[in-house]
């Protein structure tokens, strides 16, 4: 944290930014420029309650009102430990219970504010995150059923499902009709505490210092806390975004852990993060899941104030220590309204449906943005984009877009260009264009306050900007020195952000331009933590306070929207975010930041991608290579290796580091990097059919074993390998030098090495041997895979080759797989203008048939030329077929051994259908004789 005089001349704090810059890019993470739990007093505060300590809250007149049951919680006696009631008496908060289609329930808890001796000021409760849509799905209660004695009320959730809400002390319980065991609860410790906004009285001091900054805290104490209880369950999952080598999250409190910080929720540019930590980075998800191998169940808080939580280890609480198979939470937040969703699940797939049909599915990207990106800190003028191109060319390495990082701008004045380095941006970006590329520029939320630049003076004008506590334009300092930062939690502002993206507004750009919005949290060096004040305003007098993990979240959401104009709602945005919240996956991409060059982030960007998966942000990716230092030759191999499976593959680097372009660490590594590369291209069709079903349903693209395997335990904790799709399974190589890797291969099936063909068992692990050429992946026995094996410069060149469809047979010789393919750029998919088809083979046959969603829109005309070049088979016996014959048209072709990789020197062999070159778009039957 940098604290400045403002008194200072703006030349010699210029000066003193770029020393403590300077400096700190030399060292790693500070701690200490942080919060922790215990210097944040509603956390320490909420920490150290014993269960069942507070004066407890009781329900009191459940009744029907609007399809909705509502209540009144009292509190019994005023807290002692809490200082948002030190000697009033509590006022009555209002519950609100809603019941949603699909199996969820809506709990909120708020101040009364028809209650006279309420404040004034309301508390915030965050919008534009829930779908639009997802009140058109509540379900109209009628009526709250009663147990005999009147200490219970219950309300119907799914036909299997039921909310129970015990009176006094005040509980909610989901649970399966007929049990007696909940699945979910809330309050079962008696944890909840709500401190009420209340006058300030006579020598009281609401401020709060941390590290020279003062927080003024104006409205007091507001925090709101509470426990929530999977039952059933082995593990708990989600809320990113922490680095962790784990992807399953590790008690925080409780017998057998050491000191340890709750998972904090705050929206933070952390420099040089470490990569295994329960301190918040750039982007906050308040959702959690559970896993068991019976069922699973989702808890999400949508609360945007800074949030923290603690997973307790069994035996925490005396009370709970002989119960097996339930994990407790303890959920803090600073300041908002109760405002939760419980998913019943209950399978974990059904989970993240549910969690996804409240905040939404990722946006269907371009079919470009799904292959590789090339970006650098900085590429430094016209030249160098144009010999990184040719580079790519000469080297027989496809790439999609190249990256311009903040230099590329007129001294950090974003929407312009730097005269001097990028005189013909337009021109430059033809080019690109014109080899099928696209390009990305940087744009993010410091706008330099000069009143020359025209957005600035545009925001000034119109009061665009975010308001310090006094009221002044808040003025703080970031890459472009002195900056302010608009306001987008206000439509209007929002509706004008998203003008300046048009190609008349952005001169320079291009319509194959598209955008990087970094620095979102929004960092703000000379601020407390490096971000905004908390006692910051927005519109509607919103405190920063409440609203700081979305503030990046409605930045990304204004920039999107920009490009959607742009295109006239014809071309698909792509915008990558640092900072995220619920819902962004409805924006575009993020990735995980400032990562190191070193095994250990290697190792934690894969829990760190899952999680991401998991709670609904499908396309992510990490800063192949790592952002900070120089990864040796191999770490870098290894991790295009690994990173050629990440949704969103780019390979980024600090402006201090070498510079690291695939093809300069000699012949035989270029060799690697460019074999990782093809890899990825060889599976777009089977990516960009899975973004599809994420973008349709939200179930994720990467994926922990678990959610293919649920109720095999030896997946559970796996932290180290992934599914991508329902097909193939990947294990990184995490260390360096290494020969050998247990691989653990789950299910009955047995799984096919994507390397040499080779069948392993399911169900067991697999001591492997490492080879230079690849990490070890695998397609599963019984799944059919569609690839394209011509290497071109970039996807656009792609469009009408031909397809490889790779079937792995399984114990009965049969198969099944899809593929969807549209334009992949426009909305026309949405009037039904795609080719969605199933390929399954069964009895010596592979069909290949339409896919018709029962709610699909009619059908709008959508045609591919491709057709099939080869189908590969494994796990039919050498000899095992000679020919085939297609249908229609009943003609004849070969089936003989032949490479399993397309690539020179692999050796291994399958069997091949040479070319049936039936048309992907149409029916068929192949029939192997
Ligand atoms: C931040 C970003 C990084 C970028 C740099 C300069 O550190 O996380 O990716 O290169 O800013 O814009």
């Amino acid at each position: 944290m940098i604290s400045l005089p403002a008194l200072l001349p703006r030349f010699i704090v210029t000066v003193l930014i770029t020393i403590i810059l300077l400096f700190s890019s030399a060292s790693a993470w500070k701690k200490d420029e942080f919060r922790n739990c215990d210097q944040t007093p509603f956390c320490k505060r909420a920490r150290s309650r014993t269960p069942h300590s507070l004066p407890h809250f009781t329900l009191s007149d459940p009744s029907i009102s609007d399809g909705h049951l509502t209540a009144r919680l009292l509190q019994s006696i005023s807290s002692s430990d809490n200082d948002s009631a030190a000697g009033d008496a509590p006022r009555p908060l209002l519950l609100r219970l809603s019941v949603y289609q699909g199996g969820i329930l809506r709990l909120k808890i708020d101040e009364d504010h028809s209650d006279p001796s309420a404040p004034s000021k309301k508390r915030f409760e965050v919008p534009d995150v829930v779908l639009p849509d997802f009140e058109d799905r509540r379900l109209w209660l009628s009526r709250v059923s009663s147990s005999d004695d009147g200490s219970t009320s219950s309300v119907y959730l799914s036909e299997d499902f039921e909310a129970i809400l015990r009176h006094n002390p005040f509980e909610v319980q989901v649970r399966r009709k007929g049990s007696n065991d909940p699945s979910i609860s809330l309050n079962s410790h008696g944890l909840f505490d709500f401190e009420q906004l209340r006058e300030k009285k006579e020598g009281e001091d609401w401020e709060e210092r941390f590290r020279g900054h003062t927080d003024t805290r104006p409205y007091g104490p507001q925090s709101i806390s509470f426990d929530v209880s999977f039952h059933g369950a082995e593990f708990v999952y989600g809320i990113p975004e922490h680095a962790s080598n784990s992807l399953a999250l590790r008690p925080t409190r409780g017998p057998g852990v050491e000191h340890s910080e709750p998972y904090r929720l705050f929206n933070l540019d952390v420099f040089e993060y470490i990569h295994d930590s329960p301190f918040g980075i750039y982007g906050s998800i308040p959702f959690m899941l559970s896993h068991g191998v019976k069922s699973s169940s989702g808890f999400f808080w949508l609360n945007a104030a800074e949030m923290q939580i603690d997973v307790l280890a069994p035996g925490w609480d005396d009370a709970a220590a002989a119960v097996k198979g339930r994990i407790d939470t303890f959920w803090m937040s600073e300041a908002g309204i109760v405002d939760t969703f419980f998913f019943v699940g209950p399978r974990s797939k059904d989970v993240i449906q549910q969690y996804a049909s409240v905040t939404g599915t990722l946006a269907m990207p371009q079919e470009f943005a799904i292959a590789y990106h090339q970006c650098r800190w900085n590429y430094r003028d016209e030249e160098d984009v144009a010999s990184v191109d040719a580079g790519f060319d000469e080297h027989d390495i496809p790439y999609d877009v190249l990256w311009l990082d903040i230099e590329h701008t007129d001294g950090k004045r974003y929407f312009t260009w730097d005269k001097v380095l990028f005189p013909n941006p337009e021109e430059m970006q033809k080019k690109l264009f014109s080899k099928g590329r696209r390009m990305v520029t940087i744009v993010d939320p410091h706008i330099k306050r000069d009143e020359s630049y025209y957005v600035h003076k545009e925001a000034t004008d119109k009061g665009y900007y975010v308001k310090d506590a006094s009221g002044k334009d808040f003025d703080g300092w970031c890459w472009s020195g002195s900056s302010s930062y608009p306001d987008t939690l206000n439509p209007e502002v929002r509706e004008w952000w998203s003008e300046k993206f048009s190609l008349q507004n952005y001169g320079g750009s291009t319509p194959s331009l598209y955008i990087w919005n970094d620095m979102n949290e929004p960092s703000v060096f000379n601020g407390p933590e490096i971000s905004m004040p908390r006692d910051a305003l927005h519109f509607g007098g919103v405190e920063h306070r409440e609203l700081h993990n979305a503030y990046g979240y409605y930045f990304h959401m204004a920039t999107a929207d920009g490009l959607l104009k742009r295109g006239n709602v014809k071309d698909r945005p792509f915008v990558l975010s640092r900072a995220f919240f619920a819902g962004s996956q409805r924006h575009g991409a993020i990735w995980t930041g400032d990562n190191s060059a070193d095994w250990d982030h290697l190792k934690s960007s894969v829990p760190m991608i899952l999680t991401l998966g998991l709670t609904g942000m499908s396309f992510s990716g990490a800063d192949i290579g790592g952002f900070f230092g120089n990864p040796e030759p191999e770490l870098l191999v290894r991790w295009y290796q690994l990173g050629a499976y990440y949704p969103f593959f780019r390979a980024h680097a600090h402006h201090d580091t070498k510079r690291r372009e695939p093809w300069l660490f000699g012949e035989q590594k270029t060799a690697l990097i460019r074999e990782a590369i093809h890899t990825r291209y060889s599976l777009l069709p089977y990516y960009y059919s899975l973004f599809r079903k994420a973008s349709a349903s939200g179930v994720p693209i990467l994926r922990p074993l678990w959610l293919e395997f649920p109720e095999d335990k030896e997946t559970f904790d796996n932290s180290e390998a992934f599914m991508i799709g329902e097909s193939i399974l990947v294990q990184g190589i995490y260390e360096e030098g290494q020969k050998s890797v247990s691989v653990y291969l789950p299910g009955e099936q047995s799984w096919y090495s994507m390397r040499n063909g080779a069948a392993y068992a399911g169900g067991q692990a697999h001591k492997l041997d490492v080879f230079e050429d690849s990490i070890p992946s695998f397609q599963r026995a019984g799944s059919i895979v569609p690839r394209k094996y011509r290497f071109r410069r970039s996807t656009t060149q792609m469009t009408n080759d031909p397809y490889t469809l790779v079937i792995a047979l399984n114990s009965s010789l049969a198969a099944e797989g899809e593929l969807y393919i549209d334009d992949g750029r426009s909305y026309d998919f949405e009037h039904g203008a795609y080719i969605h088809r199933r390929f399954v083979f069964s009895n010596g046959r592979l069909t290949s048939s339409s896919i018709d969603l029962a709610a699909a829109p009619p059908r709008e005309k959508f045609s591919s030329s491709c057709t099939v070049e080869r189908i590969i088979l494994l796990g039919m016996r050498p000899g095992g077929a000679k020919k085939a014959v297609i249908e229609p048209g009943n003609y004849e072709t070969v089936v003989e051994p032949g490479p399993l990789v397309l690539r020179a020197g692999a050796g291994s062999v399958a069997l091949v259908i040479r070319k049936p070159d039936v048309r992907i778009a149409d029916d068929w039957t192949i029939k192997v004789l």
